[in-house]
């Protein structure tokens, strides 16, 4: 698998992506990203123009997409729209990018014959109900849990599980699939959570809270997400979904308690502010089938030297998110948010 096409790879997971394979393998790759908002060049830059090409345009452009996987041994599509809160106010897009983009990418490896790779989430799944709601079972995702999700944007990423799943099993297509927990680390969006905290109170206002901060999401390093999807790339078996997560359930007031600490603020320094509507509870990932049978581990095992890390990042690149900044708070300023 020298050649390897990257959807969404100017985004935040599918950069930090293309980095991972430029430094761990030989791949040629060639980035497919339609720079929505999400999207960064500057995530690519520096990166050795000889291994990598950013091709602008759309995956539902099936004259843009036929023939980059025409000329790909494997494809990984990282392409989304992929915030909740987004979805929740314009669900177009979603539909759009996230079910028809895949079903273009689907049909052009059908008829290429190139192995596939789907990116999804746990948030097909659903949401589990908190630990002490439960007592002490602790329940978690697995490859077997029926799928329910809550949101737009779940509700389309799980449209496209199901077609790459169809398209393996009518058509015999080489796929794989992933669903994994939520990532943090550098280049993320400022409109996601530990981003928008950390630049929060780097200029100087109090993080933001939505409903009573005790939803629980399983964080994971992007690093990690990358090693495993490489792992699935090459070891997964065709057909099969494999779970990707780290053990890092935390609560959302937790992570924020965990920031503000760092900064030397006091733990309460919160603003709470109007929940968002149908807002999971927790997610929690059971990823014993991609250990036990890839043998994949995660490295970043300790979240607070993760998130130091990433805080770090995020106050010596200010030039690249104090531009998003304004415009992504005056968004959510109009919800309450
Ligand atoms: P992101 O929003 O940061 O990046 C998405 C990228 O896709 C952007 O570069 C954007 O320009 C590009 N894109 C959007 N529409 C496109 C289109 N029609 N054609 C071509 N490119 C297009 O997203 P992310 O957080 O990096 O997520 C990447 C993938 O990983 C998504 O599929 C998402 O569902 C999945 N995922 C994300 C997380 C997470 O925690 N962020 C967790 C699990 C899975
Ligand atoms: O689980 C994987 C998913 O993780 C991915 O599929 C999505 O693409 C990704 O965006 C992420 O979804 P979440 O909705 O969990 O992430 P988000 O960063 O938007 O929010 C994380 C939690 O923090 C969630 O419970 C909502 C809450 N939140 C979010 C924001 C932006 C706040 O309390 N305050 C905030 O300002």
């Amino acid at each position: 698998m020298r050649r390897i096409l990257v959807t969404g790879g100017a985004g935040f997971i599918g950069s930090n992506f293309v980095h991972h394979l430029v430094a761990n393998t030989d791949a040629y790759v060639t980035v497919l990203d339609k720079l929505t908002y999400a999207s960064s060049e500057a995530s690519l830059a520096g990166l050795p123009e000889d291994r990598v090409r950013l091709v602008v345009g759309d995956i539902a452009d099936a004259a843009v997409v036929e023939p980059l996987v025409a000329e790909s041994d494997a494809v990984v599509h990282y392409a989304a729209e992929s915030h909740n809160d987004n979805s929740l106010s314009d669900p177009a897009p979603f539909v759009q990018t996230n079910i028809v983009g895949t079903f273009v990418l689907l049909e052009a490896v059908r008829k290429h014959d190139v192995r596939f790779h789907h990116v999804s989430t746990d948030e097909v799944y659903g949401d589990l109900p908190l630990l002490d709601e439960i007592g002490s079972d602790p329940k978690r995702f697995t490859e077997d849990t029926p799928y329910q999700p809550s949101s737009p944007y779940s509700a389309t990423k799980a449209g496209s599980d199901h077609l790459v799943r169809a398209w393996v099993r009518s058509f015999g297509v080489r796929a794989t699939i992933s669903n994994c927990s939520n990532n943090y680390g550098p280049w993320q969006h400022v409109e996601k959570f530990i981003p928008r905290q950390i630049t929060e109170v780097i200029e100087g206002r109090r993080p933001r809270v939505y409903g009573d901060g005790l939803n629980v999401r399983d964080w994971i390093h992007t690093d990690d997400h990358s090693s495993a999807v490489w792992t699935i790339l090459e070891k997964g078996r065709i057909g099969q979904t494999y779970l990707i997560g780290a053990d890092g359930e935390k609560s959302n007031v937790d992570v924020v308690r965990a920031i503000l600490r760092h900064f030397g603020k006091p733990e309460d320094d919160i603003e709470w502010v109007t929940d968002r509507a149908g807002h999971d509870r927790r997610y929690a990932i059971e990823s014993g089938k991609l250990r036990s049978e890839l043998g994949w581990e995660p490295k970043y095992q300790d979240f607070d030297k993760g998130l130091a890390a990433t805080i770090s990042w995020y106050q010596e690149n200010e030039a690249w998110w104090s531009p998003l900044k304004h415009e992504t708070e005056a968004k959510y300023a109009a919800k309450g948010q």
